[in-house]
């Protein structure tokens, strides 16, 4: 017998909502982005996020549902994201999910957005016939999180749900945090990575310097507030340059542009500047990955978050980890970034284990995934 599950996910800018059979099939995926409403102030506003949520909320599980070619009634469970994230964001789809599963007296599942996606990769592995062997070691890399966990599948025909021994996570920023502060110090709109690593392939990457951050405590956290200020710096000494930042800046005024349309307002030295930032970041997160996959004895690597779209990572953690002999995995684009499909899958491992939320479930921003780092690399 199959089971539907309809996820739920509100946890940063996204509204989203899916079908999931089986943990496995994506018979819908709906997300309203609100990247229009956050646009001017170059980042998410906590509070125009809940105030958006509460309007799309409705029409996506309707179109979730519609788009399944089913009826709400005919779901089995609902599966809501329960933290990380705003807190305000959070409670608006959590809410949403517990009062539809008391009124159709359906289980409630919570899940960890974080988990969420580990298991876009797994959907997408599902899709095409590849499957990532365990442990694995996951990198989440989004514009709210920059973390590695080593992940454990207690027995790949089991349905219990995955353990997971964090192993690093960044110090300051997140790594889309930065590609978002820098694409806003250069004018070139919100959100950033999209754009950025368009233009990268302009550019010259090896034309400025940004030295690796040294990490003492341990070699497995991130740290991109420093290339960030690098950036800063770089600009400042730069005044030749704000003309076409202002240039940028008026052109943007007047609505969203196309990347090649703000190549057209980008010198080289801008263009090699955003190659040359776009180069140090990837390396940074491929380095470190990597180097923890080793040490941690992983059989694969599975990279998801909004920064896992980026082209340049995905062909560096291709080729190096071809080259040290680790398989890596992601999801496919519209994965990557936030959607409730990969909230149904992962709450189909939980709910397959008999775990549910009661009534009082409530929204926990700041939810750990699994353990801090227990696991021994010897
Ligand atoms: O996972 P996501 O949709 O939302 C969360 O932050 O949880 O990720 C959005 C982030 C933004 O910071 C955005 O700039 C970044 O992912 N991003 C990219 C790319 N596409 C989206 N960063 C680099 N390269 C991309 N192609
Ligand atoms: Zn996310």
């Amino acid at each position: 017998m199959t089971t539907r599950i309809l996820g739920i996910e509100s946890s940063c800018d996204e509204t989203a909502a899916a079908v999931v059979a089986d943990g496995v099939k994506i018979l819908s995926s709906v997300v309203a982005s609100q990247v229009d409403v956050h646009r001017k102030y170059g980042g998410v506003v906590p509070e125009l996020a809940s105030r958006e949520h509460l309007r799309q909320i409705a029409p996506v599980v309707r179109e979730a549902i519609e788009q399944a070619q089913m009826r709400l009634e005919d779901v089995d469970a609902i599966g809501v994201t329960q933290g990380p994230g705003l807190v305000g964001s959070l409670l608006v789809g959590l809410t949403y999910g517990k009062v539809l599963a008391l009124a159709l007296n359906k289980p409630l599942v919570a899940v960890n957005h974080l988990e969420g996606h580990v298991h876009a990769v797994l959907l997408e592995a599902h899709s095409t016939g590849r499957t990532p062997r365990f442990p694995a070691m996951c990198l989440i890399v989004s514009g709210g999180h920059t973390l590695l966990y080593r992940v454990e599948h207690p027995d790949q025909n089991s349905v219990a749900p995955f353990s997971y021994a964090r192993i690093g996570g960044t110090r300051d920023d997140a790594a889309g945090e930065a590609y978002d502060k820098v694409a806003k110090m250069l004018a070139l709109g919100y959100p950033g990575g999209p754009v950025l690593d368009k233009l990268a392939v302009h550019g010259n990457p090896d034309a400025v310097r940004f030295g690796s951050t040294k990490i003492r405590s341990n070699p497995y956290d991130f740290s991109f507030s420093g290339i960030k200020t690098a950036v800063l710096y770089y600009l400042r000494k730069r005044p030749e340059l704000q003309p076409e930042i202002a240039a940028r800046q008026k052109v943007l005024a007047n609505g969203q542009r196309s990347a090649d349309e703000l190549r057209a307002f980008s010198s080289s030295t801008t263009l090699d500047l955003i190659a040359s930032f776009q180069r140090a970041v990837v390396e940074d997160l491929v380095k470190r990955t990597l180097a923890a996959s080793e040490q941690f004895a992983v059989r694969s690597v599975l990279v998801s978050g909004g920064v896992a779209a980026n082209r340049e990572l995905r062909e560096r953690f291709e080729d190096e980890g071809k080259r040290r002999g680790s398989e890596v995995f992601f999801p496919s684009r519209p994965l990557s970034t936030d959607n409730a499909a990969m909230i149904a899958a992962a709450a189909f491992a939980r709910f397959s284990a008999g775990e549910r939320a009661n009534a009082d479930l409530n929204a926990a921003p700041h939810f750990p995934l699994g353990l801090t780092s227990t696991v021994s690399g010897d």
